[in-house]
C-alpha cells in the first residue's frame, strides 16, 4: 500500500511546525479556567454579564503576534468563539453576543488578523462547534448549525487568507449529524488552501474524520507516527498542549511547565512530524503575563539557536540511544541529543557523561560532516555500514539548552 503524497498547502502547515494557541473570551475575567461555567454550575443570565465588563483594554494585537514571533511561532491560533458563545469578532447582525457590543467595541479578530499579516505570522482561527449561551443549541439543532455555519462564513469572508480553521465541540454529541460536509464545502468556497481541523478531544486523540479534514489532533498528549499507507489523502498532525493546566486563564494555577518540558515536547512532537500548538491564556482584558512572556522567551532563546531542525526536519527511521533521534531535511540530518553533560570542573558541576560516542543505527544516508548548530563545532564521527556513531562533545560551560541539535551535512 502506498502513502499519499501531500497537497502543498499541507506540507506547508506542517513545516510551520510550531504554533501558539490563545485562548481568551468573557471566561478570562473570572480566572478560573475557560470552562468555568459548566464546571462552577454558573447560571447563563448572571454569566452573560461579563459581556459587560469586557473592556480588552490590554489586548494589543501586534505585542502578541510579536511574542510569538520572538519565540519562533509561525502561526498563531485565536479562540474566535469558545463553548461560552461569545465571539471576539463581529457577527455582522447574527448575534449581539460579540465584542463589537460590549464595551471593547472593536472587532479583536480583525485586529488579530492584521497583526499577523504584518508581521509573516499564519493566522488560524478556532470555532466553538459546541455554544452553551445559544438556546437552539440544544432546541432546534438545524437552526444552531445555520447559525454556526453562517458564523464561520463570516470568518472565511472578512479576514483576508486564514491559515485554517480549528473546531472544537463535536465530541459534545457524537451521534448528531453536524453536517460537516456543507460546512466544509462553504470553507472550500471562500478559502481553498486553509487547514480544516475538528478537535477529536482527549478520549479519541489522532483519530481522522470527514475526509476534508487536514490535520489530526492530540490534544495534550504525545503524538504517535502516523500510519498513512491506504489514506486516500495526507494528513498531517498537530499537539496542542497548555502551558500549565487550563487553556483558559486560570489564577490559582502556578503548575506551569518548565522551559525543558516545553522544548521536549516541541522536540518529541516533530520526531513524528506533528506540530506542536502550545497554550497561553491572556488575562482578563487580553494581557500576557509576565510570567508566560518569559517562558516563551525562554523558548524564543532555543529557536534561535535550533530552529531549522525544528522547521525543516522530516521524521526519519533510525534508532538513537535513550530519547535521542534524527530528522533529515532536504540535504542534512538533524541530531537531537537530550541531557548532554557540561563541560568544566569536577568542583562545580556534576559529570553526567563523558564526552564519546553516542550511536544511532539505521542511518543509511552518507554523512560528510558533523557540527552544533549552536556554536558550530565539528564533531568526529564514525560511519559503519549503516552505524552512526557521534562524538557528541558536552555543552561549553556556561551552557545548557534542554536539547542539543547537531547538522550532519550529506556527501
Ligand atoms: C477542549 C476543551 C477546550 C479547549 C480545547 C483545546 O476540547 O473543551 O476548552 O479549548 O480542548 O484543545
Amino acid at each position: 500500500m502506498s502513502i499519499p503524497v501531500p497537497k502543498q498547502y499541507i506540507r506547508d502547515f506542517e513545516r510551520l511546525g510550531f504554533g501558539l494557541f490563545v485562548h481568551w473570551g468573557l471566561y478570562s475575567q473570572l480566572g478560573q479556567g475557560e470552562w468555568t461555567y459548566k464546571i462552577h454550575n454558573r447560571s447563563m443570565k448572571e454569566y452573560q454579564k461579563l459581556k459587560d465588563t469586557f473592556t480588552a483594554e490590554d489586548f494589543d494585537a501586534e505585542k502578541l503576534v510579536l511574542l510569538a514571533k520572538n519565540a519562533g511561532c509561525k502561526y498563531i491560533t485565536l479562540t474566535t468563539r469558545h463553548h461560552e458563545g461569545f465571539s471576539l469578532y463581529d457577527t455582522c447582525g447574527l448575534s449581539d453576543f460579540d465584542a463589537v457590543h460590549s464595551p471593547a467595541g472593536r472587532d479583536l479578530v480583525k485586529e488579530f488578523t492584521d497583526a499577523c499579516n504584518k508581521h509573516g505570522i499564519v493566522p488560524f482561527l478556532y470555532h466553538t462547534t459546541l455554544d452553551w449561551h445559544n438556546n437552539d443549541f440544544n432546541d432546534d439543532f438545524d437552526k444552531y448549525l445555520e447559525y454556526l455555519s453562517k458564523s464561520v462564513e463570516i470568518l472565511c469572508r472578512n479576514y483576508g487568507k486564514i491559515g485554517g480553521l480549528w473546531f472544537d465541540g463535536n465530541w459534545s454529541r457524537p451521534d448528531a449529524d453536524w453536517k460537516e460536509d456543507e460546512l466544509y464545502k462553504t470553507i472550500r468556497k471562500y478559502q481553498p488552501e486553509a487547514i480544516i481541523v475538528n478537535n477529536t478531544g482527549l478520549s479519541n486523540r489522532g483519530a481522522a474524520g470527514n475526509p476534508e479534514i487536514d490535520s489530526v489532533t492530540f490534544e495534550q498528549g504525545t503524538p504517535e507516527p502516523m500510519n498513512r499507507e491506504g489514506m486516500s489523502k495526507y494528513i498531517a498532525a498537530e499537539m496542542c498542549q497548555t502551558i500549565n493546566n487550563h487553556w483558559g486563564t486560570a489564577d490559582l494555577d502556578i503548575d506551569y511547565k518548565s522551559p525543558r518540558e516545553l522544548i521536549e515536547n516541541l522536540c518529541r512532537c516533530r520526531k513524528v512530524g506533528a506540530n506542536y500548538l502550545l497554550n497561553i491564556g491572556p488575562s482578563a482584558q487580553g494581557g500576557i503575563s509576565r510570567y508566560q512572556e518569559c517562558l516563551m522567551e525562554t523558548v524564543g532563546k532555543w529557536m534561535k539557536l535550533y530552529g531549522e531542525a525544528i522547521y525543516c526536519g522530516r521524521p526519519y527511521n533510525a534508532k538513537g540511544n535513550k530519547m535521542n533521534f534524527i530528522l533529515k531535511g532536504d540535504k542534512e540530518l538533524y541530531l537531537y541529543f537530550f541531557d548532554i553533560g557540561i563541560k568544566g570542573d569536577d568542583n562545580v558541576v556534576e559529570i553526567k557523561n563523558d564526552d564519546g560516542a553516542l550511536t544511532f543505527e539505521n542511518v543509511p544516508d552518507k554523512v560528510k560532516s558533523i557540527e552544533w548548530l549552536d556554536n558550530r563545532e565539528q564533531l568526529e564521527f564514525i560511519q559503519d555500514g549503516t552505524t552512526l556513531s557521534v562524538n557528541a562533545t558536552k555543552y561549553p560551560y556556561g551552557m545548557s539548552t534542554c536539547v542539543r541539535v547537531a547538522r550532519a551535512k550529506l556527501a
